[in-house]
């Protein structure tokens, strides 16, 4: 057996009458195996081997008596006991077990120490496998954050030296000393994102320093608290929207959708009209604050306005709230919903019998308050009457002129219905019946 005791650090021999003391001093690791020799006593002190049997050489019973044993045959001292140094010995300091010897005839008492030397048998360790790390989004970089340390009953070298952090973008790690130990800290490197990442997942490290070194995980897991930092976003800029005239109360015109990435109320969007929307489209279009509907709310009619554009704002609900806006555009569409309606300007009821052809007996002029197809309107005339419209000028303006020269004694009185047409689908249509009759020349 190969002894892994060091060599004899020194000897001290004092004599007082028949008592002889002496000091030795060995060292050994801890945990080697029972039965491992620490030292030769008998040798190192100079005794006869042959004569310790009977001079009852051995270890007077201390407390430490289990854990050592000398053999009488040839004075070592080997272990008897597995040496767990952690447990027999505080972390700091020395680990000295004090040993008394004896031999009779004469007395002798010998005063070893055995010094129980550090391995590296014990593994660092993290109270806790994992770790939750919640950190405001709006942190500055360069904000510290404690973590736990590990820890390892090995002393010195054998103990926690170093700490290491898994690979990533946002944070470092600074190790402080703090008296006998190190303790990690999570510097923040970079500003946080929730709405890029929520949760980084790091590993923490720790090792201690013997050789191989041994080491212990830590996850850590970072949670990026959310932040009223996004504004809501409109799906469009601008919504451009159709609605027909006369639509029925409670329609739905369109439906506005904002998004707003923050998390809970700060992602929780209201809808509002924004700015000076008049009273007046108000009271025709409603709109839902929580859902981004409007709707038809009152009599839409083309013909008084063609064309509304409402300014929306959406809000987030965070403290303070961020807003956006957008445009809705809502174009009316024509119904054909109004008759063509016939003015008639008369020059006389009385129309001469020699009157030439060609005579305008009256000015016709016929509107219709639609648009395009629906405004537009054609105009006949009774048949079989001596009469034709002509158009003037100006868009929808007619003249009522003979077509030949009237004979009173023939017909004396004309009635003349003019029709007036629109072209809508269905086309709508309007009459009116001139009187005319025929003077005496
Ligand atoms: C982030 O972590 C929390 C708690 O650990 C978990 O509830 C959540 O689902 C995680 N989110 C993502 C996006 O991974
Ligand atoms: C720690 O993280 C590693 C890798 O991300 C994973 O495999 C392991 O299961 C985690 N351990 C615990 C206790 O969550």
């Amino acid at each position: 057996m190969v002894s892994l005791s060091h060599p004899l650090l020194f000897s001290l021999l004092f004599c007082f009458g028949e008592l002889i003391f002496a000091q030795i001093k060995y060292s050994t690791p801890e945990e080697v195996k029972v039965g491992t020799i620490i030292g030769n006593i008998a040798k190192d002190l100079g005794l006869d081997v042959s004569t310790l049997i009977n001079r009852r050489f051995r270890i007077v019973p201390g407390a430490h008596v289990a854990l050592f044993e000398v053999n009488p045959n040839n004075g070592a001292l080997y272990v008897h006991k597995t040496l767990d140094r952690e447990q027999l010995c505080d972390i700091n300091g020395a680990c000295l077990m004090d040993l008394k010897i004896v031999a009779e005839n004469p007395l002798e008492i010998h005063y070893v120490t055995v010094e129980i030397m550090d391995t590296n048998d014990h593994i660092p360790s993290f109270a806790e496998k994992e770790k939750l790390i919640e950190i405001a989004e709006t942190t500055m970089p360069g904000a510290r954050f404690q973590l736990p340390g590990a820890r390892d009953p090995d002393v010195g070298i054998n103990s926690v030296q170093r700490y290491k952090l898994s690979q990533n973008d946002h944070f470092n790690l600074e190790i402080r000393d703090r008296g006998e130990d190190k303790i990690p800290f999570l510097v923040l490197q970079r500003h946080l994102d929730r709405e890029q990442k929520t949760n980084h997942s790091l590993i923490l490290t720790a090792l201690d320093g013997g050789t191989p070194s041994k080491s212990a995980n830590l996850n850590l897991t970072i949670k990026v608290l959310d932040n009223n930092d996004n504004r809501p976003v409109f799906s469009k800029e601008v919504y451009s929207v159709a609605l027909e005239e006369n639509s029925a109360l409670g329609t739905i015109v369109t439906k506005l959708q904002a998004t707003d990435l923050d998390e809970g109320i700060n992602g929780e969007i209201e809808y509002s009209f924004g700015g000076d929307i008049n009273s007046k489209v108000l009271q025709l279009f409603s709109l839902d604050k929580n859902v981004g509907e409007i709707r038809v709310n009152g009599q839409i009619d083309y013909e008084t306005a063609d064309v509304f554009k409402l300014d929306i704002q959406a809000s987030d609900k965070g403290q303070p709230p961020m807003t956006t806006d957008c445009r809705v555009i809502i174009k009316i569409q024509d119904v054909n919903d109004n008759k063509p309606e016939i003015e008639v300007t008369s020059l006389s009821s009385m129309v001469p019998e020699d009157s030439k052809q060609g005579t305008v007996i009256s000015l016709i002029s016929v509107t219709d308050m639609d648009s395009g197809l629906n405004g537009k309107v054609i105009c006949s005339l009774t048949e079989n009457v001596p009469f034709e419209l002509k158009p003037s000028f100006k868009e929808n303006m007619y003249s009522l002129v003979t077509t030949e020269t009237l004979d009173r004694e023939t017909v004396s009185h004309y009635d003349i219905s003019i029709t007036a047409t629109d072209c809508g689908q269905p086309a709508l249509s309007t009459f009116k019946t001139l009187s005319v009759q025929v003077s005496d020349v």
